[in-house]
């Protein structure tokens, strides 16, 4: 099946019809692009893992559409789930709650807890709400990549990793562009399990403490693996100084080489580098920043060095990323 317009009420229909049939649909969210399947359906899900090459004890998100079907998957019973549902659903955070037995459980992977996360994306919301016309209260949707691999920002690259095969519905480009900011809420203090765009400090204003970080007892996280978002290229993270003072004295690069900088200083590179010139804002980044390392891939290249992110917590879901793809 095709790329459709997501925002085609045909086209949301028809990918609602496949949900509820137990089929997988791609789909659009303000993050990255997601594959879904219903969470009550076991088949369903374990086609994901399939889909994915993912093992099939890591827990996946589930979204929903209305608070009320996030209670029917979790408890958010907690004040702080509570509050952060409050405040920032629909939108780019995920909670972990204590799943309620005997729903969901293959989309947690078995535990006893369960993400969920209600997007604001229209596509995805419009999916969401067409599915639950149809009974389907949550859909299970991890990033619709292949397992490990750097997470899609636009359709084409669900289509480039999941084959044509697959039923996306194309919301453009994400407007944020990395994953959700997970916070797990199934401890006395929640914890950030992964940081995203909605930056801590916006969090912990919400909720009037300070986050816990996550420990070694947290919930198992795929997402939180050391060696995440990769690119198929060498990943090298570089601060301003030493990159300009390496490219000074390369003469020229010995296999072909991808350049992402953010400060306005570098503008000439050695032949064989290919420079690519990032916004200087951290939401500038995160849009363009899977794009930027499918495209450099999809060159050739065989490293691609990247400028180091400034101090700040704006920073933190950019720097987590590439901290990650450095060191696969
Ligand atoms: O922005 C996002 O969150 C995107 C879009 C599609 O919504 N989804 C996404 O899903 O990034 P995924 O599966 O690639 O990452 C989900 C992360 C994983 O690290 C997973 O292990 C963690 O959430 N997670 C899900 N349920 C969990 C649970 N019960 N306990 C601990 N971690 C959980
Ligand atoms: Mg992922």
């Amino acid at each position: 099946m095709p790329i459709l317009d997501g925002l085609d009420p045909a086209a949301q229909a028809a990918a609602a019809d496949v949900l509820a049939a137990g089929g997988l649909v791609a789909f659009a969210t303000e993050t990255v692009y997601g594959l879904g399947a219903r969470a009550d359906d076991d088949a369903a899900v374990a086609a994901i893992f399939t889909a994915k090459g993912r093992p099939a004890d890591h827990p996946l998100i589930v979204h929903v559409a209305t608070l009320d079907d996030a209670q029917h998957f979790g408890d958010l019973s907690h004040p702080a789930a509570l509050r952060l549902a409050e405040r920032f659903w629909p939108g780019p955070l995920t909670l972990i709650v204590p799943r309620r037995p005997g729903v969901g459980t293959a989309a947690a992977g078995g535990q006893g807890s369960i993400g969920l996360r209600m997007p604001s994306h229209p596509v995805a919301r419009a999916l969401l709400l067409a599915a639950a016309a149809r009974g389907v209260r949550g859909v299970a949707a991890p990033s619709a990549n292949r397992f490990g691999r750097v997470s899609p920002t636009r359709a084409s690259h669900v289509t480039d990793e999941l084959g044509p095969d697959l039923l996306v519905l194309d919301g453009g480009d994400c407007p944020l562009g990395i994953e959700s900011a997970i916070v797990d809420c199934t401890r006395d203090k929640p914890a950030l399990l992964r940081p995203g765009m909605l930056d801590r400090t916006a969090i912990e204003a919400a909720l009037g403490t300070a986050l816990q970080a996550a420990g070694p007892d947290a919930p198992r996280a795929s997402g939180t693996l050391e060696a995440h978002y990769a690119p198929q290229a060498r990943l090298r993270l570089l601060d301003g100084p030493m990159l300009r003072s390496a490219l000074e004295v390369l003469q020229g690069a010995p296999v072909p080489q991808g350049l992402a900088v953010y400060s306005r200083t570098v503008r000439q590179v050695p032949r064989g580098i290919t420079l690519r010139a990032m916004p200087d804002d951290a939401g500038g980044v995160a849009h363009e920043l899977f794009a930027v390392l499918r495209d450099f891939d999809l060159a050739g290249m065989r490293l691609i060095w990247v400028e180091a992110p400034p101090p700040g917590p704006q920073w933190d879901g950019v720097r987590d990323r590439l901290a990650r793809a450095a060191a696969a």
